[in-house]
Formats: structure tokens, sequence, C-alpha cells
């Protein structure tokens, strides 16, 4: 059994849009019942946990039973974030179904995720205990000190940008969350808290399209890859 973590309770500050960016439409949903509808395609999952902010639960529930009228949408609950990313996802796995083998935490924000990538971390999430979908970096990157001098360039070969979902076995996710709150550490990723347990996690190829709709320009971007998409099939 695959239960699913759908963060969902940011305020979308840099998208500037007055209003939670997963509530924007792509395609003329919503962003979020985009991210949802393409949980639905696959078999495997049989819970999505919601995390929305706590001013926006009944906002959130009224737009997914109507989405769900539309189309039905994976078997899905409403549950209360928190001020940081990590302590949304700590509340969705304090709610998720202790029969669940698996946990993917999968961005609200990434509604062009597809199924193939999902079903891809699940198995790779079984098999090594944790999984995360990332795409080989574009970019040179370099670290810079904070007088604004290059300290480094990594190679690039070695580098990867991560993305989401990002599966793990239940039992690891919940002892690294754990431990991340005794320490006090807060984390970029969900994978971040895993790897200081020293546990394995492995790395999904995905795609470029499974953008995270973080600034109004992805957006645009988000509309032209869903056209793309739509054409091809
Ligand atoms: N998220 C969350 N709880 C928080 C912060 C973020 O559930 N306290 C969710 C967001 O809703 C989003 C995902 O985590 O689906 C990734 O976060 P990000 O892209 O940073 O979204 P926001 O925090 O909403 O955007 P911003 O940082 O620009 O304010
Ligand atoms: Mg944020």
């Amino acid at each position: 059994m695959v239960s699913v973590i759908i963060p969902a309770a940011g305020q979308g500050r840099r998208m500037q849009a007055g209003c939670n960016k997963v509530f924007l439409t792509l395609g003329g949903e919503p962003v979020l019942v985009r991210t949802l509808r393409q949980f639905a395609r696959v078999p495997a999952v049989s819970e999505c946990i919601v995390v929305a902010g706590a001013q926006e639960m009944e906002t959130v529930e009224a737009m997914l039973r109507a989405a769900d009228a539309r189309e039905g949408l994976p078997s899905w609950r409403v549950v209360a974030g928190g001020s940081e990313r990590q302590y949304s996802v700590a509340n969705g796995l304090a709610a998720c179904d202790k029969e669940a083998e698996i946990v993917l935490v999968h961005d609200a924000a990434r509604p062009l995720i597809r199924p193939a990538v999902i079903e891809a971390v699940i198995e790779a999430a079984r098999t090594t205990g944790g999984a995360i979908a990332a795409v080989p970096e574009k970019n040179t990157v370099k670290v810079v000190d904070a007088a604004g001098r290059v300290v480094e360039t990594p190679p690039r070969s070695a580098l990867w940008a991560v993305q989401t979902p990002q599966g793990f076995r239940r039992e690891t996710l919940a002892a690294a969350y754990a431990q991340a709150a005794a320490d006090g550490f807060l984390g970029t990723d969900d994978a971040s808290l895993v790897e200081r347990l020293g546990a394995p996690v492995a790395v999904v190829e995905s795609d470029y399209q499974n953008i995270k709709v973080t600034t109004p320009e992805d957006l645009v971007i988000a509309e032209a890859l869903l056209k793309a998409a739509q054409e091809d099939r």
C-alpha cells in the first residue's frame, strides 16, 4: 500500500499572485487538482493526504469535492499544515495510514509529474528504502562564499537537480522526521532528513517537464508544456 503526502500549505510568495499559487489555474484546472489527477493514474496509490494551510482547509476541501464530482480523484483527505514545508509534511505523515509500506511526498506545485515517474519512484523506494526523482543538472554550478567569490566548481556530471516525488519506506521516513525534530534540523527536501540517518537514497531519472511552479514565468512554461503533452497524445 502506498500513501502520498501532497504539501500545499505554502503561500506562494515568489509567484506574487496574491493567493496560494496551487489555486491558480493551469489548462483550466487548479494546479493542486492537476497534481492529484496524476496520482489517480497510478493504481498502486491508495490515499492522498493533502496538507493545506490552516486558514485554507475549507477552500481546499471544496475545490477537491468539486473536482472529484467532475472526474474521480484518488481517495483524499485534507490535514492542516505548518509554517515550514517540513512541518507540513510531518503533519501529513502523522495522518498516513499505518498500513502503508511506502510513503511518497510530492509538491502540490508540480502538476506535470508523469505517472511513469511516480511508478519508478515507488519501485525504487521498495527496493532501496528511499528514492528521489531528479534530472541531470544542465547548468554549471559554483560554490560561492559570503564575499561573492567563487570557491569551487563541482563537476557537473556529479550534480543532479532534485524534484519530487520522493518515496520512502514509511518507518524510515517516520524515523528521519522524528530525528530531525529532536535535533531541530530543518532540511530543504525530505531525502536530506533520511540521509542524516545514513539510510540509502536512490536517484530515479525523471524529466525536465516536472517543474515546480514557483515564479510567474513558470506558469507560462507549464501551460506550454501541458499543451505540448496534449498534442503528443
Ligand atoms: N508548502 C507547505 N507548507 C509550507 C511551505 C510550503 O505545504 N509551510 C508546500 C507548497 O504549498 C508547495 C511545496 O511545499 O506545494 C513546495 O514549496 P514552495 O515551492 O516553496 O511553495 P511556497 O512555499 O508556497 O512558495 P514560496 O516559497 O514562493 O512562498
Ligand atoms: Mg516555500
